[in-house]
């Protein structure tokens, strides 16, 4: 009996000093102390070797031993409070949650997303091309061969001389692509990234985006492609918007025609944006020339088309007065988050 009563209090300062830092641990010391084969119901067992009028006491000393384990097991709990078991009983699922923050589109994406959607409503399809071309897809085909003075319009990066890979320097060399794999009827706009050795500056990029569209069926005329670019500059800027073609020049097109646009700015007063003339250009067009058709076996006798490239850069400035280029690729949040919640 004098034993057991020792032996007891030896596990008493045993008990007093574990220490249990996880939740495994706490459970671990439940399993050993308290757990169905633990200590407790061991020396619980005890009690049939106990002569009987040892009884009433040595029960009063199970009864605190047992209290002993249990407070210490509740001290184990509490002290793990704010590890995860613990945690889900002490987290207020009322409390309102903290978010991580939210990206935003990228105003030219945001830009581009919009024209090509008024492009789709139409029922042109997007055609894509590689940023990296042959000579032949960004220039020969376009009817620009070689030692052709417009090519001297676009500074172009060469990767190579002979064979000619090169930087695309307009989207138009997606047209090559899409005449070389597709017959007509072909109605297809294609964004993408452009390439020109330009000085950076506020006015002029060594890259930018464009968008280029293509169509080409029986009996498409200039007029044709008037409609298609008023409907755009409505759908884009609103009815209020002046448009105007003016006589102009690209290889790949002819007649050709650049199309302005009253100043968004200024309302057509005059503003540095449109350098004071209340009109700002905002593509080039023209009816696709008939040498672009038969390079690629098309017969120009009976089809026609026309084709138009706008920049993404210059419609953005206009729709969101950014007036800086290089805000574009500078990725300054505070410049990319004013266009929060735009599609
Ligand atoms: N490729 C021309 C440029 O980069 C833009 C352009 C003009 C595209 C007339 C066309 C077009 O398809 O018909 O300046």
């Amino acid at each position: 009996m004098e034993q057991l009563l020792q032996q007891i209090e030896k596990y008493k300062q045993e008990i007093a000093e574990v220490k249990a830092e996880t939740i495994e641990a706490v459970e671990s010391f439940r399993i050993q102390y308290l757990g169905t084969k633990g200590l407790l119901k061991t020396v619980m067992g005890e009690m049939k070797n106990v002569p009987n009028e040892h009884k009433r006491a040595f029960g009063q000393v199970l009864n605190d031993f047992k209290v002993f384990v249990e407070n210490k097991f509740n001290d184990l709990q509490q002290s793990n409070v704010g590890s995860e078991a613990s945690a889900e009983k002490s987290i207020d699922w009322s409390l309102p949650g903290s978010f991580a923050p939210v990206g935003t589109r990228h105003p030219l994406t945001i830009v581009r997303n919009q024209i090509v959607s008024i492009f789709k409503t139409l029922g042109f399809a997007i055609a894509e091309g590689p940023e990296i071309e042959d000579d032949w897809h960004n220039f020969g085909a376009m009817n620009l061969p070689e030692d052709h003075p417009a090519r001297d319009m676009q500074d172009t990066f060469y990767i190579n001389q002979n064979p000619a890979w090169l930087l695309r320097t307009h989207t138009s060399s997606v047209q090559s692509r899409v005449l070389e794999s597709q017959k007509p009827p072909i109605r297809v706009i294609c964004p993408g990234r452009v390439y020109r050795n330009e000085t950076i500056s506020a006015r002029a990029h060594c890259f930018f985006h464009q968008i280029e569209g293509l169509y080409i069926d029986e009996n498409v005329s200039f007029a044709d492609l008037k409609q298609t670019l008023y409907f755009f500059v409505q759908e884009m800027f609103g009815k209020d918007v002046k448009v105007r073609f003016r006589p102009s020049y690209f290889p790949f097109t002819e007649p050709s025609a650049e199309m302005d646009i009253s100043c968004l700015i200024c309302g057509g007063d005059g503003c540095n944006v449109c350098k004071h003339t209340g009109w700002v250009e905002i593509l080039g067009s023209g009816m696709v020339h008939p040498k672009v058709l038969e390079n690629f076996g098309i017969d120009s006798t009976k089809y026609t088309g026309f084709a138009f490239g706008m920049g993404v850069e210059r419609i953005c400035q206009l729709k969101y007065r950014v007036n800086d280029l290089r805000l574009y690729s500078q990725n300054d949040v505070r410049f990319l988050k004013q266009f929060t919640g735009a599609v």
